[in-house]
């Protein structure tokens, strides 16, 4: 029954990208304040455990962090690296719900250029 998250997860990345591309063209939503209601949960839980390594534009690339504004991972590699980790990247099941990964999971997604 996992897939049905995922689903619901990549439904609510593609209704952010339709909102962005709506009001917003040729911008980034990786201003403070800039970023749509519905980004917010996600953007602080961001700046609080992922900022320190990816930037709280995603761009930094501290410590061999990738660049999450030009990473081509789907919401579904997105959710999985969050979740397990990958190489340099702790994971972050224990330490997140479920529900904060989405919204961090929509949030970097909508940190793509
Ligand atoms: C301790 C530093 C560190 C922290 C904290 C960290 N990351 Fe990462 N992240 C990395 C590194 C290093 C990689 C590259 C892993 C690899 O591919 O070898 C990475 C990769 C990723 C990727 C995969 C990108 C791709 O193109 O495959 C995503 C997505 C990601 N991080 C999101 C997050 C999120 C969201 C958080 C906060 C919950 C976070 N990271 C916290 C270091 C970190």
């Amino acid at each position: 029954m996992k897939s049905i998250g995922i689903k619901a997860v990549a439904l609510t990345v593609v209704c952010f990208f339709l909102a962005g591309c709506s009001g917003n063209s040729g911008k980034t939503n990786t201003q403070p304040g800039t970023a749509p209601a519905a980004l917010l949960p996600g953007r602080t839980l961001f700046e609080n455990n992922c900022a320190a390594c990816h930037g709280s534009n995603g761009g930094a690339g501290i410590a061999g962090a990738a660049n999450l504004q030009i990473s081509k991972a789907d919401s579904t590699a997105i959710f999985k690296t969050i979740s397990n980790g990958k190489n340099g990247m702790p994971p972050f099941k224990q330490s997140l719900s479920e529900k904060e990964i989405k919204q961090l999971t929509a949030y970097v997604s909508g940190l793509h250029k």
